[in-house]
């Protein structure tokens, strides 16, 4: 007689099985605590977070944007970036959309601007002013015919200018009081020569007069407020973008790599499926200079088939989410510690970092998931509060929230294909929900808790490093009324 069929972590196969097969246990980060260890850190100087995000890629902290679009759009990746991790730019979006979020990044801050942008001294004011609001800037370098430099307009020059007669070569800072630099100029020197002219913007000309650059005090100036900010080798913030599996994937990668993206990111909710593999097979093959991530998967076999692929970094993550309802609808997904354990074992073997994503919560989650072998987290709900995330913000009974939606929830899928595809909305069966999460401020107070508490986290497991940490967390499993008492108990909380 045919017994009980229970098939975890196996093969599914026409095989009848004629034991019971023994299932593994399941953990995620409630189920756990690090124990202490003894301790060398005295001050959070000494702790190291410097981690790796993906083959080529490396970050000073090990937290990454998640690629929701009530998440990340261009303001939470410039944050992250300057902060010292990386934002994904989603894909909910249109190509050309999704393209000038990576440039308002990549825009955003360079140590010098090798090809600032330019309007001719005869086009009109506003077209000067359309130019600057497309792409987030306050000032244009104006040439003439031959393409030599001559002169500035910036946006307070035509504040109150915007008929379409009026030109720029008339409200521009002429040549003859510019104050330039050449080609070759070094930065200290740039700076000099801004603070001495108290002026914004040093362009750099060739000896020929066309422009070789420029160098704004604004650069500068982050350079010096975010010194651990993650940068390419132009100094320019480093920003990941999202693809999927559609027909256009490929022309969408195009694009978003000519845009500068430094990263993509291939993300399906069920990583370890034959169109991902062949999707990471085909981009690779068409941009091999280019880190891919891919994802997400839970299990060591589908870590190894990703990286076969050709996958750069892996995310991992079936169900963990704050706002998925996978595990639930499909009655599919893995508690999201052992499957950190489970893929990044079999990753190590081939030194490919694994992003744990989904499920944080606290920082100490944070901690617990480098302790099982993750590099990074990727972060959803707990970024989805902040003022640089595009989720709409929203006061209910006088308290401020901002929305945050699963991107297979209904809403977002109502949101790509238009209330008008009806046909499409009814046939749509959601996987995520659609919630609010409570209004935070900065992202960048948050992100300084949940690096505190990971620093402090480091010092309970006796580590100064990332790498001491990853994999080498004693675990302690812990019941419910372990969890009971790891939380505040038993007082009235009053902040
Ligand atoms: P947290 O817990 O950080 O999780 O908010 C964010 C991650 O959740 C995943 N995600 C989804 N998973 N249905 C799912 O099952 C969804 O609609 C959905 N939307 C996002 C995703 O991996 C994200 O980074």
């Amino acid at each position: 007689m045919q017994k009980l069929l229970v098939i975890i972590g196996l093969t599914l196969s026409t095989q009848l099985y004629s034991a019971v097969q023994v299932i593994p246990d399941g953990l995620t980060y409630d189920d756990v605590l690090l124990v202490p260890q003894r301790s060398t850190v005295n001050s959070r100087k000494q702790v190291c977070t410097r981690t790796k995000f993906s083959r080529n890629i490396e970050l000073v902290i090990p937290i990454v944007s998640s690629n929701m679009d009530t998440v990340t759009g261009s303001s939470m990746a410039i944050a992250m970036a300057e902060l010292g991790g990386i934002g994904i730019i989603h894909r909910f979006n249109t190509i050309a959309e999704q393209v000038a979020e990576v440039q308002r990044v990549k825009r955003h801050r360079h140590t010098r601007i090798r090809n600032p942008l330019t309007i001719s001294a005869h086009a009109s004011v506003t077209q000067a002013r359309d130019l600057m609001q497309n792409h987030g800037i306050n000032g244009l370098l104006v040439i003439d015919d031959q393409h030599l430099l001559v002169g500035i307009i910036t946006s307070r020059d035509i504040r109150f200018k915007s008929h379409d007669s009026l030109l720029v070569k008339d409200y521009m800072t002429a040549r003859n009081q510019l104050v330039v630099g050449d080609a070759n100029i070094t930065i200290e020197q740039a700076q000099e020569l801004l603070t001495a002219h108290r002026i914004e913007k040093l362009p750099l000309i060739n000896p020929d007069g066309t422009i070789a650059g420029l160098i704004t005090s604004k650069d500068i100036w982050a350079a010096i407020e975010y010194p651990l900010a993650s940068l390419d080798s132009q100094g320019r913030l480093l920003v990941g973008a999202a693809i999927g599996v559609k027909d256009d994937t490929l022309q969408r990668a195009g694009a978003l790599v000519e845009a500068g993206a430094d990263v993509l990111v291939l993300d399906i909710a069920h990583g370890h499926s034959e169109i991902a593999i062949d999707m990471i097979r085909r981009v690779k093959s068409a941009f091999p200079h280019i880190d891919l991530v891919a994802g997400n998967v839970a299990t060591a076999q589908g870590t190894y088939e990703l990286i076969q692929a050709g996958a750069d970094a892996i995310k991992v993550g079936v169900g963990p989410g704050s706002i998925c309802t996978t595990r639930i609808v499909t009655g599919s997904g893995y508690p999201q510690l052992s499957a950190i354990v489970n893929c990044t074992q079999e990753a190590d073997k081939y030194g490919i970092p694994v992003i744990a994503d989904g499920g944080i919560r606290f920082s100490g989650d944070i901690t617990k998931a480098i302790a099982a072998g993750a590099s990074t987290v990727m972060l959803g709900s707990l970024l989805a509060g902040t003022d640089e995330s595009p989720g709409m913000p929203l006061i209910k009974n006088g308290k401020r929230y901002k929305v945050v939606r699963g991107m297979a929830s209904f809403g977002a899928n109502l949101a790509r294909n238009g209330k008008s595809n009806a046909r499409n909305n009814a046939d749509f069966v959601p996987e995520g929900i659609e919630g609010l999460t409570p209004y935070k401020g900065s992202v960048v107070e948050c992100i300084y808790q949940l690096l505190g508490g990971l620093h402090s986290g480091m010092s309970y497991c006796g580590v100064t490093t990332i790498e001491q940490l990853r994999g080498n967390g004693i675990f302690i499993k812990i019941t419910s009324s372990g969890v009971r008492e790891s939380h505040a108990h038993d007082v009235e909380q009053i902040g």
